[in-house]
């Protein structure tokens, strides 16, 4: 199992602190690999806290260009200079916000692969394309479009996100979530076989009182937490579940 715990854009560096500390302290024996992503400028001070600890640190996005004239943007370098060891690409908010194109988001999965950086590629359908039976064939076209041929040093997780389920409180069903990730399984084995064993994540308002039942359902490999990872008992309490499944 793989948990992972996305802070987004929330706190200020003294909160971010003491939620990192609250995390090393807490985590206990034997919980499954843990990551947290925070805002890019938490980064520095968060990896002086995490050191030290089996947690790991990541970025919420990166650019796919090695360096130069991109202002605002962060490469991959520079995440690895700071002690990142995983970066969230594609995530539903960055290509609704900033327009990312699947295109784009091969480029960041590359990137992350050439600096040896865990990418956790975030792909999932809109409630529409749900609603009009699109889900699957959306899911797959990501897959497709986003994932490389060829994998080098880095691994790539994949984070299955519906969009409708992020922020809302609305949770998947076991049953949808059962037949999306065993067929991005499927996908996987067919098209990307050296990557077919990755991590399929599931995210979208997972909290630790229904993450027993996310982590219950085929070949869900952990969750990708977003809102409940910004407490560190909620977030302690979706590793406990994970423990337990
Ligand atoms: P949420 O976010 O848990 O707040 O729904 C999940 C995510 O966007 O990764």
């Amino acid at each position: 199992m793989f948990i992972a715990g996305n802070w987004k854009m929330n706190g200020t560096v003294a909160q971010a602190r003491v939620l990192a500390q609250a995390l090393v302290n807490g985590l206990p024996d034997g919980a499954p690999a843990t990551a947290i992503f925070p805002p890019a400028i938490h980064l520095a001070a968060v990896h002086d806290i995490i050191k030290d600890s089996p947690i790991f640190m990541g970025g919420q996005d990166c650019s796919s260009a090695e360096n130069g004239a991109h202002t605002g943007d962060l490469s991959v370098a520079m995440l690895a200079d700071i002690g990142a060891r995983g970066v969230i690409v594609g995530h539903s908010e960055r290509r609704t916000d900033h327009g990312e194109s699947n295109e784009a988001i091969l480029g960041k999965v590359k990137a992350a692969q050439s600096a040896g950086l865990g990418a956790v590629l975030c792909v999932g359908e809109t409630l529409d394309e749900r609603q009009s039976g699109r889900a699957e064939t959306v899911v797959q076209s990501q897959l497709a479009a986003c994932l490389p041929t060829t994998f080098d040093s880095g691994s790539v997780v994949i984070a299955y996100e519906p969009v409708w389920a992020i922020g809302t409180g609305m949770v998947a069903t076991v049953q949808d979530i059962s037949a999306m990730h065993s067929m991005i399984r499927q996908w996987l084995q067919a098209h990307r076989p050296e990557i077919a064993d990755t991590f399929i994540l599931y995210g979208g308002s997972v909290k630790a009182a229904n993450a027993a039942d996310v982590f219950g359902a085929d070949e869900v490999g952990g969750a990708l937490v977003g809102g409940a990872s910004l407490k560190s008992d909620d977030f302690l309490g979706i590793i406990a579940a994970a423990m337990k499944a």
